[in-house]
């Protein structure tokens, strides 16, 4: 333990196509600033490279704006933390290098955090705080995890996609409807004018109970596209019931794991996170779920669902309060190592 003192932690994020630099007084959020890299949108999805670029102009900025709200120095800065992985190897490099070289010149503790366990412990950032033991379900661009999760340090894994994650899911049906990238905003938006009922796409049944799978989902709409309308236009009120149909079925797909989960595993609380998590559906979904189960469901405000550097200076907090520190040489990493969660027996 490092003692009771309130500490500065300093955050910083730049694992895809968001640069989000935080800071943290023990807990509690003093600022966190995210700056999104839109022009991606043009290309149809990140261009790896072009990310980098912008990050390294960002985090500078960033750093010395977020001082300046927090009304600190940076010698006022307790505890450095950036993100190592999993994400794109150059953005990632350009956000932990340089917390490297702030915590090398000021001779101030670091810890490189997962960025999928800033995600899972993102719920602490709200005011109500989420009990364990409980069950989280992240769902992102590039992940989809159920997770049953003891304490800060003991993380169960239940399952996982066996091929596309959520949120890609979202981006990949947009791009094929035609509305572009970043997909999961478009399609909720469009969602909202349809009817969820019109159209019954399927929800893959596994062998392997908490796994889930969307490429099948996908394909679906594909087909019915092909099928229904060739070559030719699609209508906008036909696209509309289109994507209220597939979000349901996707929505559905979620609830139906984690209904499962709560079933069979006592915790004492819910918690929906990452970038997916923004969908108001899913949020209402979770929401109507833990009602019945009698538990809190903890979803985090939407500045906190997509990639921010406020869920790494806590996650860090954590780590540090726990004994961690890490040296200089933590390297970036393209995506989960393999077996970094527990597994139930
Ligand atoms: O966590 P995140 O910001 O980045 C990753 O770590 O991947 O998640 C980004 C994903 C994208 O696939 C995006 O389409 C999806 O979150 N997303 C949404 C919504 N907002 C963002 N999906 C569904 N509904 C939304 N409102
Ligand atoms: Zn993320």
């Amino acid at each position: 333990m490092t003692g009771s003192r309130r500490l500065n932690i300093l955050g910083i994020e730049s694992s895809c196509d968001e640069t989000s630099v935080a800071i943290l007084s023990d807990d509690d959020v003093k600022v966190n600033l995210i700056s999104s890299q839109h022009f991606h949108k043009t290309y149809g999805g990140v261009v790896p490279e072009l990310s980098s670029r912008a990050h390294l102009q960002m985090v500078k900025p960033l750093v010395d704006s977020a001082l300046q709200s927090a009304k600190l120095n940076l010698n006022e800065i307790d505890l450095i933390t950036a993100t190592t992985g999993p994400g794109l190897i150059g953005a990632l490099l350009v956000g932990l290098t340089f917390a490297k070289g702030l915590s090398f010149s000021l001779n101030k503790p670091f810890v490189a955090i997962n960025h999928i366990e800033g995600h899972i412990f993102s719920g602490f950032l709200m005011e109500q705080k989420p009990e364990f033991p409980m069950l989280v379900l992240v769902v992102s661009g590039g992940h989809t995890l159920l997770l049953f999760v003891e304490s800060f340090t003991r993380i169960f894994l239940l399952g996982t996609t066996v091929d596309d994650a959520a949120g890609e899911a979202f981006d990949k049906v947009s791009k094929l409807l035609g509305f572009g990238y970043p997909g999961g905003p478009q399609i909720e938006a469009s969602a909202l004018k349809g009817d969820e009922k019109k159209i019954k796409f399927p929800v893959a049944e596994l062998k392997d109970e908490y796994n889930f799978s969307f490429s099948g989902l996908k394909t679906a709409v594909l087909r019915f596209v092909q099928k229904n309308y060739n070559d030719r236009k699609i209508p906008e009120s036909d696209l509309n019931n289109i994507s209220a149909s597939f979000q349901k079925a996707l929505v559905d797909a979620l609830v139906q794991k984690v209904n499962l989960a709560l079933n069979n595993h006592k915790v004492k609380s819910l918690s929906l996170v990452g970038g997916v998590a923004a969908n108001t559906k899913l949020r209402n979904e979770f929401n109507n779920l833990a009602k019945r189960n009698k538990i809190p469901c903890i979803i985090p405000s939407l500045s906190y669902c997509g990639d921010n550097a406020a869920m790494i200076a806590l996650r860090g907090l954590q780590l540090y309060r726990s004994g961690v520190i890490d040296n200089l040489r933590a390297k970036p990493y393209p995506s989960i190592p393999e077996n970094h969660f527990l597994r139930m027996s």
